[in-house]
């Protein structure tokens, strides 16, 4: 009887993380959707100044065709200093690197 309680146990344990397993995929995508929005939101911001179409106006150089590298690279220059600028330093200094690292990638990959 005993012996009888204990693989039902085992069962409901197994099934229970079987269900978990297969939600956990469902779950990491619906937290994925509200932070797209984000950082749409901001690389949106970046084109009032570098243009709507990504090419940039007279004093402010263009986006577009830029690579992911290039971007991380003078994005992480201008929040440390490193790369003293008119504006591009205040706007970086508010960003985690967490957030260059994404920024970088999809302004690389053209996305707006
Ligand atoms: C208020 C206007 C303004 C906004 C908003 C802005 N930028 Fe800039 N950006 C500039 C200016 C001006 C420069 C030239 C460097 C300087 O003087 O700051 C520049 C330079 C750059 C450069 C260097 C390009 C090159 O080839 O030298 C990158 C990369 C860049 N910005 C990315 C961004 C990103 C990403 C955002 C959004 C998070 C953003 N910028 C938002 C004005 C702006």
């Amino acid at each position: 009887m005993q012996m009888t309680c204990k693989v039902y146990k085992f069962l409901f344990i197994t099934l229970f993380l079987q269900i978990l397993a297969a939600w956990t995929p469902v779950c990491a995508v619906e937290e994925q959707a509200p932070d797209i929005a984000y950082f749409r939101l901001v690389i949106a911001t970046c084109y009032t100044c570098h243009s709507a179409t990504g090419a940039g106006a007279d004093t402010i150089p263009p986006l577009q065709g830029l690579s992911e590298t290039y971007i991380k690279e003078l994005l992480t220059a201008y929040k440390t200093s490193r790369e003293q600028a008119t504006i591009m330093n205040r706007i970086s200094k508010a960003l985690t690197d967490a957030e260059i690292d994404r920024i970088s990638a999809m302004l690389g990959r053209g996305e707006r």
